[in-house]
């Protein structure tokens, strides 16, 4: 066999070692006394005089590369393996490289509760769109043109689409799945929406709502109490008490702010709950009759409810966080305590 064949069948063959027993045969098999090396040293002398220091040198240099590739291999036996050689190209006692394990962001993980809450009582989860009409933001939900809300200030229009916004709140939904479907209807909406607020501990210009609605031909207020007090109770626990009290929304009529006892003081004042004992966590109401009309409901046939909260003030107060900034600053050490 020629040399360089029988380097490349050793440097295989090694790899192929796994004990030191099958080191010490593959020894006997290239080093030993009837072995490949010293077969190839007994052919020098038949050789031409002049190829026979060639050939004498070559076979040397493979005896102690042969050599270092036992030492290197006996080490990886005995534990010792330093350096990664072509006898320790893979290791298969080395510990693994961990791979971290991804979670839901926080405000996900509060929308998924939230949806299931509601989804056990019969509500189903839609979405729509967070570049929305100027229509369906305000006019059809009964804002009327003069509201503060709609000015420039308070609103993300498009440039070059002066009817198109960046919705302020996830109610244009109502309009969208009132014009598509009949009812009865019962509907969530979580999503994003966008107000060009200063950022500072509890504003955003980006946060998210869930929105949701029932309209059906029975439908009344003491029903709305009943599922928001479900809601209530399941998100922040069972032993929470809930307040509605009147409010004004153009699109619900009448109208409550809704909420609950201070989860952190249980009721008697805190700083949380700015000393009152009770905290708003939401919006709510019966739909307005002009409402219904931009859909083509008919409001003597039909009633409804509709509420809206934030989720990151749910959040907040859940987990006890004080400052919105948290949620979008991407600190590891924040988001992996969910
Ligand atoms: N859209 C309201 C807001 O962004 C929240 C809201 C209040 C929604 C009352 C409702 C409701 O459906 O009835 O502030």
């Amino acid at each position: 066999m020629d040399i360089n064949t029988l380097k490349t069948q050793i440097e295989l063959e090694i790899l192929q070692v796994n004990s030191p027993e099958e080191l010490e045969v593959f020894r006997a098999k290239y080093l030993g006394r009837k072995g490949a090396l010293a077969e190839l040293t007994s052919i020098i002398p038949q050789l031409p005089i002049e190829q026979r220091a060639g050939l004498g040198q070559q076979v040397n240099m493979l005896k102690s590369q042969l050599q270092a590739l036992i030492t290197d291999r006996q080490k990886v036996f005995s534990g010792g393996a330093t350096k990664v050689t072509s006898s320790t190209i893979c290791d298969l006692g080395m510990p693994g490289i961990a791979q971290e394990l991804g979670r839901l962001h926080p405000i996900t993980q509060v929308i998924e509760e939230i949806n299931t809450v509601f989804v056990n009582m019969g509500f189903v989860v839609a979405d729509g769109p967070e570049v929305e009409t100027e229509f369906n933001n305000f006019t059809g939900l009964n804002i009327p043109l003069n509201h503060p809300s709609r000015d420039a200030f308070d609103t993300f229009y498009l440039k070059d689409y002066p009817k198109m916004l960046l919705r302020s709140h996830t109610s244009p939904v109502q309009v969208r799945a009132m014009k598509s479907r009949k009812p009865p209807l019962a509907v969530i909406v979580p999503g994003r929406v966008y107000r060009p607020d200063a950022v500072d501990a509890s504003h955003l210009f980006m946060f998210h709502q869930i929105e949701g609605f029932m309209v059906d031909t029975n439908v009344t207020f003491s029903g709305l109490k009943g599922i928001l007090e479900t809601f209530a109770k399941k998100v922040f626990g069972e032993e929470i008490k809930m307040r509605f009290r009147p409010h004004f929304f153009p699109f619900t009529e009448p109208s409550a702010e809704v909420e609950i006892s201070c989860i952190i003081c249980k009721g008697k004042g805190c700083s949380v709950c700015g000393r009152k004992g009770w905290l708003e966590i939401l919006g709510a109401g019966m739909i307005h009759p002009n409402v219904f009309k931009q859909v083509g409901y008919d409001s003597k046939k039909y009633s409804g409810f509709a509420f809206g909260m934030g989720i990151e003030r749910i959040a907040m107060l859940k987990y006890g966080i004080n400052d919105i900034r948290l949620f979008f600053e991407n600190d590891l050490r924040f988001l992996k305590q969910f």
